[in-house]
């Protein structure tokens, strides 16, 4: 057997192996993803002399498959087992936020944080965030409906506001316990202590960023997936345009460094060039990464 027809007999034994697991967790006929194995195991097979195919048609072929395997890891990312059955993840649609219950009563954290703080902060502050982002949420459905993008400063603005009060006020909820204190314990005190030098030497530096943020905001322990490790940022007021809790995943640098030798003061003949180099494959890829980061609705 030749390398590629190993290639086909390896390609239609993965696929059957698929549909064997797809029938066994029973996902429904109608399903578009048992079409698409259907569909490339028929290119497959129809291969009669795969030794004169010309590299072109390789390349295709290869890109199919890709594809395919794409759109199985997408698959299984979109579902969530419960007990034994998968059910896909719902998504928060536009305007559809909710506030999220605290997860311990009102009076709970006293005598650190009142109750008369808890319930104000939690019913009346991050509520108004959660109605703040749903309403700039459905004003930019609505411009994309009309095409009036008129206001889009404003939007995207009260988007990352409000976004990131309610996204960074769900984390902060869940960041405090009537039985929380002490020190963490495995991997985070272990990359804590790689990183800062000691937990002390982070404790004192989330302290002072937290003591000297300017004006309102927030100190925030982060993971740089890139980097691979902690660090410690502030942030003023919630965002400064940005959400928190979000993973880039197609990025535009519209400095003037970006465009100016080339395109002069005609950022908006940049922005549209732009478009016919984005390499949706690398988007795609670092979408299907970030999805697998799940945390509850809200
Ligand atoms: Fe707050």
């Amino acid at each position: 057997m030749g390398k590629f027809e190993e290639y086909i007999h390896d390609f239609i034994e993965w696929n059957e192996g698929w549909k064997s697991y797809l029938q066994s967790e029973q996902i429904d006929k109608s399903e578009e993803i048992w079409s698409e194995l259907d569909r490339l195991a028929e290119i497959m097979e129809n291969i009669k002399q795969p030794d004169q195919m010309n590299d072109n048609e390789l390349l295709k072929l290869q890109a199919q498959v890709d594809d395919l395997h794409h759109h199985m890891e997408a698959y299984f990312v979109n579902r969530t087992p419960i007990g034994t059955i998968f059910m896909k993840e719902p998504m928060v649609e536009a305007g559809e936020h909710s506030l999220p219950p605290l997860p311990y009563p009102y009076h709970a954290l006293e005598p650190v944080i009142s109750e008369e703080i808890m319930r104000l902060h939690h019913t009346k502050h991050h509520q108004s965030y959660v109605d703040g982002l749903n309403k700039a949420e459905m004003k930019l459905k609505e411009a994309r409906t009309t095409g009036d993008f008129s206001l889009i400063k404003h939007w995207s603005r009260e988007l990352a506001f409000h976004g990131s009060g309610h996204y960074l006020h769900t984390i902060f909820w869940n960041n405090m316990s009537p039985n929380g204190g002490g020190a963490p314990s495995g991997k985070l005190l272990q990359d804590i202590e790689q990183y800062f030098g000691s937990f002390e030497a982070f404790k004192q530096q989330f302290s002072e960023a937290a003591k000297a943020v300017e004006g309102v905001g927030w100190a925030i322990l982060v993971w740089s997936p890139r980097a691979r490790h902690l660090e410690i940022l502030q942030s003023e007021r919630h965002m400064l345009l940005t959400q928190w809790d979000t993973i880039p995943l197609l990025v535009l640098d519209v400095w003037e460094h970006a465009y100016y030798l080339q395109y002069k003061n005609n950022r908006s003949e940049y922005v549209k060039k732009w478009w016919e180099i984005v390499n949706w494959k690398d988007v795609e890829q670092r979408f299907l990464k970030a999805r697998q980061l799940m945390w509850k609705p809200f």
